[in-house]
């Protein structure tokens, strides 16, 4: 992909905060910095306009809580035309962590985390908002 070099007028003070936030996080430039912001703002607009999206949804559960496990596993074959992949992790005698990658429209993915989140006994979900790469 060719570059494009471009300016920007924008307050000294803000710049200075900004060059101050991307140090901090490791950026080595500017460029790199305003390139992810750009992306980023791309991928949300993706996520608002209902093209087909990437994302991850985490959660976190109690697997004595009775029947808990085959309620998210029911809700996973509804969900089975968006789903990737599954990865179940056994943090420890009680607690799961599972990662779910799917790829859909971003309302079907909403539905899933909001009914994986909605299920009695888990304890965290999180759903990571990624981008297929394709519009951006
Ligand atoms: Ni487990």
């Amino acid at each position: 992909m060719s570059l494009v070099r471009f300016g920007v007028s924008i307050e000294e003070d803000v710049l200075a905060k900004f060059d101050n936030l991307i140090k901090k996080k490791g950026y080595a430039n500017r460029s790199k910095a305003i390139g992810d912001l750009i992306r980023e703002s791309l991928v949300e607009q993706e996520w608002k306009s209902g093209k087909v999206v990437a994302g991850i949804i985490t959660l976190v559960y109690d697997h004595h809580q009775r029947e808990l496990a085959s309620a998210l596993t029911n809700t996973q074959h509804d969900f089975h035309q968006i789903i990737i992949s599954t990865q179940h992790i056994h943090l420890d005698h009680h607690r799961c962590l599972e990662v779910v990658v799917v790829r859909g429209k971003p309302q079907e993915i909403q539905g899933l985390a909001d009914k994986l989140r909605s299920t009695r006994g888990v304890e965290h979900t999180s759903l990571s908002m990624a981008t297929t790469g394709k519009h951006i």
